[in-house]
């Protein structure tokens, strides 16, 4: 396994200020937990440019850090192109975003991008925005994350393996 290229994974949202970073960070910290942090690369970034170079959101960033986790050095970025050819999974958070950038990925090939919650076990598919709402928000994000990165690390896992 050491001698392996790392597996790269891109987490997307709208902003890159709420969900994808939170994701980044969850996903970050299991996969540290579980000594592979040498074996894969993660990244986020937004379908769109608003809030480029900006840290995550204040509440993204109060309720990761509730549990154990520092997004706070994170800065958004948009998706580019040829993001399609640099990492192996991209992951994003809900309907809308898999529309916009499976537009891209029809004229440019690479890696098709996936809902993020298909690796979790909830009833859910889509990470909901919580931009425009309240604190639980931020929570059930954190909830619906969490229970994903453990299906994503045991599919990364068996492609290590
Ligand atoms: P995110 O949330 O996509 O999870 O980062 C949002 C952040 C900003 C906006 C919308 C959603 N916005 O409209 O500025």
């Amino acid at each position: 396994m050491s001698d392996r290229k790392p597996v790269s994974v891109l987490f997307v949202c709208l902003g890159n200020i709420c969900r994808s970073p939170s994701a980044e960070g969850v996903f970050r910290q299991a996969v540290h937990s579980a000594g592979l942090a040498a074996h894969i690369h993660i990244d986020s970034c937004g379908t769109g440019d608003w809030h480029v170079g900006k840290a995550p959101d204040a509440r993204a960033q109060d309720k990761a850090r509730q549990r154990g986790i520092d997004i706070s050095g994170l800065r958004a970025r948009q998706f580019d192109a040829s993001d399609l050819q640099r990492f192996d999974f991209i992951l994003v958070m809900d309907r809308q975003n898999l529309s916009d950038i499976r537009d891209i990925w029809r004229r440019n090939g690479g890696t098709e991008p996936e809902l993020f919650l298909s690796y979790g076990n909830s009833s859910h598919d889509e990470v909901p925005d919580p931009y425009y709402g309240g604190d639980e928000g931020f929570e059930a994000v954190l909830d619906l994350i969490e229970e994903a990165s453990d299906g994503l690390l045991e599919a990364i896992r068996e492609r290590l393996a």
